[in-house]
Order: C-alpha cells, then structure tokens, then sequence
C-alpha cells in the first residue's frame, strides 16, 4: 500500500548507543589486562568503589590511549545526536573486574550526560547447562519509557523492551546515561574487564 504523499513522519525522542571497535585495541588490551588486574591486586573492593577512582588519571601510555579514544567518541556522539555546538565535559573512568559469577544490577548513572564502557577482555563464555535464558557476559539495555511495549505491536520498533548485547574485546559502547542497562553474570574461570565512564557536562561558574 503507498503511503500518501504528503505525509510526513518524524521520530520522537530518540535514544541513541553507539559502538564501535578502536583501532589498535588489540595490542593495547594486553597492556591494559595486565595494568588492572594488578591494580586490583593492590586495591581492595576496586570495582565496587567506582565514584572515588578514575582511571583515566593514570599517566601510563595505554589508558591516555583510551581516554582520547573516549572522547572522541563523545564527540562523535554529540554530532550524530545533532548538536551544532562543541560540548565541553570531564570524563571519569573506572575499573569493572568480575570474576566468576560477578555481575551489575540493574542500574543508571545519575549526575552524568553520557557513559560508555571499554571492553578489555572479554573471556569466552562456557556451553550453556541445563537454563537456556541465560546470557552469561552480555549486557543489556531498557526502554525507558516505562512499559512502552504494553501497547507495543509487532514489527512497530517497540515490542522489545530489552536490547543485549554481547561485547567483544576492542569494543566501545557508548549511551545516555539515563538508559538503565544489566551486565550479566561472568561465567568463566576468567576474569571479565572493562573500563566504565560518564561524561559530565563542565559547569561554566557566572563571572
Ligand atoms: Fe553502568
């Protein structure tokens, strides 16, 4: 059937993720691996006392890499959402180390424009058993329009309320920091490492 002619559409509030794989992150996820870990060696509770760490702050070599890699992808970010104008922001980092059987509650994160994680190892998940609804090293993420798909109907872009991923290493996620989203539980004998981040809009103080 031909839609009229005259018609227009637009889509109403969007929610935009972006990914992508960084170059050289092959090399720079050895590095990085081996940087965390032993740095959560030294630091007790280092993935769960994200607020008062940031990575980015240290001066090795690999993570200003990926610090430049992360705010250019902000930056890439705010084009496509359609901003005209250069953003200015603070990024802040943390470590994510989840061992066997570690996983986040669903969560958001509040006081931030966007947040994105970094994938630096992301070990291979072991054959499901005998629960085939389990995702082990995904991530997912929440419409959040609260109960949208209530009305949803097939094939309208808003029946699934979930959209998981599964990360490989080497790649970037980046999204509103509003979007609620679950990390699944790590299933493997290896450790599962990431590096989170908010970007935070800078506050311009009245002169
Ligand atoms: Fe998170």
């Amino acid at each position: 059937m031909a839609v009229a002619p005259d018609a227009q559409f637009q889509r109403l509030w969007p929610t935009l993720f972006m990914s992508l794989v960084l170059p050289g992150s092959e090399n720079a996820n050895s590095v990085l691996t081996e940087l965390l870990l032993q740095a959560d060696d030294e630091a007790e509770d280092l993935t769960v006392r994200y607020l008062d760490q940031d990575i980015f702050q240290n001066p090795h070599p690999a993570v200003g890499w990926l610090r430049q890699c992360c705010v250019r992808a902000v930056l890439d970010y705010a084009v496509e959402a359609g901003l005209d104008y250069r953003p200015d922001f603070d990024v802040q980092a943390w470590v994510n180390i989840n061992r066997r059987g570690d996983y986040h509650n669903l969560h958001n994160h509040p006081h931030a424009w966007l947040s994105g994680t970094y994938y630096v190892a992301m070990p291979e998940q072991p054959p499901a058993g005998h629960r085939t609804d389990l995702n082990p090293g995904a991530i997912s993420f929440f419409d959040p329009r609260a109960q949208v798909n209530m009305t949803a109907v097939r094939g309208d872009g808003q029946f699934d309320p979930e959209i998981r991923r599964l990360p490989k290493a080497g790649e970037l996620f980046l999204w509103p920091s509003f979007l609620h989203h679950f990390v699944h539980p790590n299933l493997s004998d290896s450790p599962r490492i990431s590096i989170s981040f908010n970007a935070v809009l800078r506050r311009k103080e009245l002169s």
